[in-house]
């Protein structure tokens, strides 16, 4: 039995008496590139990190739902009811597999009650999907403990709802994506029109290369109005244009939606359409070169977001400039911005370099002292136990 599942199963002893009827896991993502180009059906280029979110669950026969997770800062159990579950009814953590509960109850599955115990590494906050992996290994529990059998496009959908409905986070299906479709060596190709994917073998190490996250510690929420303005700018750009999403858009095509529309929708656009293109020529490169001919991409992914689309802060820009300068080949940050982390990929022999240049960076600019770990792309979502 993995290290894993023996402790989330014996915090299941602890807490409830008894075994667990199975144990389930979801990791959470990195983002490579394509930010905030899956609300506007555009690509991404994300891969399940090993790090994740495992949930021992029992079915119990009278609808409740007792939950109780291992993180200190979370003692207590948490009791929900299957039957008119409401979003005000949960808070803290509690939220997330009550929101997955919800959506498929609004699909018409018959969601029995159960006592849940989370056991999470995805660190709270950094940007890397900690909700959505809890969210993405309650779905997969759900989905084999009741007869929903609902495929990989619809618990991706049904986890999406969770968020937007009951969590109340207008985000895309990015996330959820990665989580439930990462296979380990690749990265997730996925067209957000119509939800095909393709994995991208991503092997940094073959390369002589390292993912190292850079968690800033600067806290995010994309229930804040900072993500939802970014997609209604987006909307109205898209509406502006006549088209359906600005993946309708082509980078010839900016010159002359320039004059369209204000100046501050015209460069949300014009992020989401180069961000697009970036996906497709980082994609082009790893297929053909591998991991070290991305690097340029990162690099303007970023600034793009910095400049353009104005979700990057101080914390972020120093991480990215910080490990640039110790000898990291490219960087950007990751996920839905504000805060969250920042990812670069660095020569194995200046991993260590990179590391003290970037902790040095914060300390001279008075910033909470950043998290640094690497990452490799990991297995998706599935049952352990
Ligand atoms: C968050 C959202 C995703 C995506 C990213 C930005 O992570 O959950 O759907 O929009 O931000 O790329």
């Amino acid at each position: 039995m993995s290290q894993g599942v023996e402790r989330v199963t014996a915090a299941f002893r602890d807490a409830f008496g008894g075994e667990a009827d199975g144990v389930w896991t979801a990791p959470g993502r990195v983002n490579l590139i394509g930010e905030h180009t899956d609300y506007n059906e555009g690509f991404v280029l994300p891969f399940a990190i090993d790090l994740a979110a495992r949930v021992a669950l029992r079915v119990r026969d009278d609808g409740a739902m007792r939950l109780v997770s291992t993180a200190e800062a979370e003692s207590g159990t948490s009791q929900l009811s299957v039957q008119g579950l409401r979003p005000e009814h949960a808070s803290g953590w509690s939220v997330y597999p009550a929101g997955v509960v919800w959506a498929f109850k609004e699909r018409g599955i018959d969601v029995p009650g159960f006592d849940l115990v989370l056991d999470s590494d995805v660190p709270l906050g950094a940007g890397l999907s900690s909700s959505h992996a809890i969210e993405c290994a309650v779905a997969t529990a759900l989905n084999d403990l009741t007869a929903a059998r609902l495929d990989a496009q619809q618990l991706v959908l049904a986890t999406q709802r969770a968020e937007n409905a009951f969590v109340g986070a207008p985000t895309g299906i990015m996330d959820q994506s990665a989580s439930l479709r990462g296979r380990s060596g690749h990265a997730v190709f996925l067209d957000c029109r119509d939800q095909s994917a393709e994995l991208v073998p991503f092997d940094a190490a073959s390369a002589g290369l390292v993912t190292l996250v850079i968690d800033t510690r600067v806290a995010h929420s994309h229930a804040d109005g900072g993500y939802a303005s970014r997609r209604e700018a987006c909307e109205l750009g898209a509406e502006v244009l006549g088209v359906k999403a600005l993946r309708d858009v082509s980078v010839e095509e900016l010159d002359e939606a320039r004059g369209l529309m204000d100046e501050m929708t015209f460069r949300r656009v014009r992020h989401v359409v180069t961000e697009d293109q970036r996906v497709l020529d980082t994609v082009a490169a790893l297929r053909e070169s591998g991991p070290g001919a991305i690097a340029s991409f990162l690099d303007a992914s970023h600034a793009s977001m910095r400049d353009d689309f104005e979700i990057s802060c101080d914390e972020l820009d120093t991480a990215v400039e910080a490990s640039r300068a110790a000898g990291a080949i490219g960087a950007r940050m990751t996920g839905g911005g504000f805060g969250g982390s920042a990812v670069a990929l660095v020569p194995l022999a200046e991993e260590d370099r990179v590391r003290s240049a970037v902790l040095a960076a914060f300390a001279e600019r008075g910033f909470r002292s950043p998290r640094l770990f690497t990452v490799t792309p990991a297995d998706g979502a599935r049952r352990l136990a």
